[in-house]
């Protein structure tokens, strides 16, 4: 894996139809980075996009442990893509510098573990001042 693109990793599952299944995120083993934060949203209307930022340092890993999410994402090197969440063991790795719209199915709960304690200056919330540093390289 490498960690300087958004991409989806598909975690291991334990279990069975019968009993149901568990699927572990553990630090070093398969996200690499220390996990300094989790955070859940949830009851996001369908019409609404959230999202619309980038970090400057943080990155991410984002599970849909129910429902379904869509993400728009623009690399740093201006690269767009969407990704699509849409089991509990897909996993979308986000590093920095990639700006992300999100949508959601209106019973999604996003599950994020983050790498960095919450600071709003870690935030480009203006999308052209984020194209304004990246475009500088
Ligand atoms: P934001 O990161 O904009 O969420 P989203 O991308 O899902 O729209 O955060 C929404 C609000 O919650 C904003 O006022 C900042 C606050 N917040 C915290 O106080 N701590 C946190 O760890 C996070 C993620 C958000």
């Amino acid at each position: 894996m490498e960690y300087d693109k958004p991409q989806i990793i598909t975690f291991d599952k334990i279990g069975s139809s019968q009993l149901g299944y568990i699927t572990i995120a553990e630090t070093q083993k398969n996200v690499p980075f220390e996990i300094k934060r989790v955070y859940w949203t949830y009851y996001t209307p369908h019409d609404v996009t959230r999202g619309g930022h980038a970090h400057k340092a943080l990155h991410q890993f984002i599970f849909a442990v129910s429902g379904t999410i869509t993400f728009n994402t623009e690399d740093k090197d201006g690269s767009k893509e969407i990704f699509t969440l849409d089991h509990p063991t897909k996993g979308l790795y986000i590093p920095k510098l990639v700006w992300r719209d999100i949508q959601f199915s209106h019973n999604a709960v996003l599950l994020c573990l983050a790498s960095e304690v919450y600071d709003e200056e870690d935030y480009f919330r203006d999308y052209e001042e984020f194209k304004k540093t990246t475009d500088k390289g």
